[in-house]
């Protein structure tokens, strides 16, 4: 069975501090988790997922299986679901769908029949008397469905219960009982235009290969810019797909706009340069100046108040101390809505020094931008980005519209990225 690896956890080394317990149950693994996973998380799942003193061993699932396992229908309820069996998919494979001969309407059936599982999951997904999440320890879920990639091809049959099985046991994302910091909900126009994007599964190339695709690009990088106040929606702006990967942006375009000859000779060609940020910013700050041979020492960590926003005293101070040093003050990284507090950085007071001392300023606005910036909600946030400067990078991320590239699998998308006419 395939509970071997990182999962299985239980191994010889949980069974050797669990006593008789089988690594089995929940406690059993969440003690293994607990040794095995550093920082602690271990233990805080466990504690999250309550498994005190008196934890029930959790029935083999071999023994009891859930009522639909293996090789049956996969529905989350009691059904009397034959869909598996009596749509005639057992003897059918891929390659009996397009472009095999005569293969359309198996074609349309078969999709037909994903379309149904993934239409009964969305209306069960806003059903407040279902749960959230059936869940299952990782070694329990590995008894539970054959998830291991097998030599010989599958049926369709077998897919169509791999769809179910997996819809099962996911976590519904758009539960009215869903709570997440970062995602949350399922807007249905924007998954017709997920679906739709991934039928006509093109390249983004040229305008030759995704003609409508490449237009929408341009008006919507164009509207994003006109939200944020840049006049005519004049400048630049990329999606990328992701909040860590935008950040690294920021900071490889404020070195490369302060010293361009970066991009020929490499970094032997610019001075010790340093970015400063918030001890609250996310973690990907420093991950860029990794990845950029800037360096994680050269990202100054700022205090932040009781709120969990940047102090711009402190940050003028460390600017000066690091000049004093010989370092280049080069990038401030602001946040709009930190990871953890949610905190808003004072942006009007860190502008000011930025332009005071010639430095790049990057807001990395989180998922509170887009909402906080409709019409009839104008904040103090929108206000100063109408009246930004021009050495000002922007990065905004928001979850309002699920229509996200297929290479950014989370609910957090539409990642822009501007970055204003230069001074
Ligand atoms: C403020 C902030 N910036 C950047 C990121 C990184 O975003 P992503 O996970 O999309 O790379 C996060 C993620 O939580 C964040 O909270």
């Amino acid at each position: 069975m395939a509970s071997h690896g990182f999962w299985s956890l239980g191994g010889d080394n949980a069974g050797a501090n669990t006593g008789s317990q089988s690594p089995s149950t929940p406690r059993a693994w969440c003690q293994a988790a607990a040794q095995k996973l550093s920082g602690g998380f271990g233990s805080k799942l466990c504690a999250l997922l309550n498994v005190g003193e008196v934890e029930k061993p959790a029935e083999p699932a071999a023994e009891q299986p859930p009522q639909t396992a293996a090789g049956s229908c996969g529905c989350n309820k009691s059904c009397t679901c034959t869909k598996s069996t009596d749509v005639g998919f057992s003897d059918l494979y891929s390659t009996d769908l397009l472009p095999a001969m005569n293969g359309d309407t198996k074609t349309m059936t078969f999709l037909q029949e994903v379309v149904d599982i993934l239409l009964a999951y969305i209306v069960e997904s806003f059903d407040r008397e279902t749960k959230v999440i059936d869940f299952h320890y990782p070694n329990e879920l590995l008894q539970l469905n054959n998830w291991e990639l097998q030599d010989e091809p599958a049926t369709l049959d077998d897919i169509l219960i791999s769809c179910r099985a997996t819809l099962k046991y996911a976590i519904k994302t758009a539960h009215p009982r869903y709570f997440n910091q970062l995602s949350t909900g399922l807007d249905m126009v924007g998954l017709a235009a997920d679906w739709l994007t991934s039928t006509a599964n093109t390249n983004m190339f040229t305008y030759e290969v995704a003609p409508v695709f490449v237009l929408l690009e341009y008006v919507t990088l164009k509207k994003m810019r006109e939200i944020i106040g840049w006049s005519d929606g004049r400048g630049d702006g990329i999606f990328s797909p992701g909040g860590a990967i935008s950040n690294m942006y920021a900071m490889l375009l404020a070195r490369f706009k302060m010293f361009p000859e970066v991009k020929e000779k490499g970094m032997s060609s610019v001075p010790r340069l340093a970015a400063f940020t918030s001890e609250h910013s996310h973690f990907s700050i420093k991950k860029g100046a990794a990845a950029l041979g800037i360096g994680t020492e050269s990202v100054i960590c700022i205090k932040a108040d009781e709120c969990g926003k940047l102090i711009p005293a402190d940050l003028e101070r460390r600017i000066l101390e690091a000049k004093q040093k010989g370092f280049v003050p080069f990038f401030v990284s602001a946040t709009a809505g930190t990871t953890v507090y949610g905190a808003f950085d004072p942006l009007i007071a860190i502008s000011d020094i930025c332009r005071k001392y010639n430095i790049w300023f990057h807001v990395d606005a989180r998922v509170w931008f887009l909402p906080l910036s409709r019409p009839n909600n104008q904040t103090h946030y929108l206000r100063w980005s109408r009246s930004a400067d021009k050495r000002t990078l922007v990065r905004f991320a928001s979850g309002v519209n699920t229509n996200r590239p297929q290479s950014d699998p989370t609910t957090e998308n539409m990642h822009f990225f501007g970055l204003n006419k230069p001074p």
